[in-house]
């Protein structure tokens, strides 16, 4: 079963879903899973979560999954922002994912941008000790936005010239393709001193 049943108020229980103790990397706005695929099928000593509120994707990304007979991926169905605060586990997530959220590029839509400082908080919350975050965003104002915060911030430090994983999304072909700029950012959590 590739979609993970969810109980909208507890944390998931990531042994049980995968039947072992593994590092998982979580993909937010997974879309059709053909990163997630991708990376699941390069690492199988790692497990992989991606996380879609639109259902022609999740089914996409599940049938994806069951063609490739990959056990260490799934789909959870739902909201980005509730599912890291409060489904994922605190100290759980080795790493996460963004690949080009929605840019709501208007600038009346930008209030609906998916980073946010709470976000961080909560990615924060639910990343293991030395967790990363990678992000690609073809939109150059979303980038700044998401630089600014970083430097506001003392729970992320950016990762100089991390390599891009060998996988590409479906956008990220798209926009490679089209010679589109992508702009990348690679954060690691910082702990804080106790
Ligand atoms: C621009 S697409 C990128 C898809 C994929 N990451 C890629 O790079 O090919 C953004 C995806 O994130 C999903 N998404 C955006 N905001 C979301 C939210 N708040 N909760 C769940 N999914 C969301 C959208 O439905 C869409 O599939």
């Amino acid at each position: 079963m590739e979609l993970v049943p969810a109980n909208c108020f507890a944390p998931l229980d990531f042994e049980g879903i995968y039947g072992r103790k593994a590092p998982v990397e979580v993909d937010l706005g997974c879309g059709d899973g053909s990163f997630l695929a991708a990376l699941a099928a390069e690492n199988p000593a790692k497990d992989f979560l991606g996380i879609e509120r639109l259902l022609g994707r999740v089914c996409s990304a599940c049938r994806k999954i069951e063609r490739s007979g990959l056990n260490n991926a799934r789909i959870l169905q739902f909201e980005i922002s509730y599912a890291v605060e409060q489904l994922l586990p605190k100290n759980s997530v080795a790493s996460f994912h963004v690949m080009f959220p929605d840019p709501w590029p208007k600038r009346r839509h930008a209030p609906r941008r998916l980073v946010t400082e709470n976000f961080l908080a909560s990615l924060h919350r639910a990343l293991a000790a030395n967790g990363t975050v990678q992000i690609a965003t073809d939109e150059t104002e979303y980038y700044r936005q998401i630089t600014r915060l970083i430097s506001q911030s003392s729970l992320f430090a950016v990762i100089p010239d991390a390599v891009p994983a060998n996988a590409m999304s479906k956008f990220e072909k798209r926009f490679t393709l089209g010679g589109v700029k992508i702009h990348r950012l690679v954060l690691r959590k910082v702990s804080p001193v106790t």
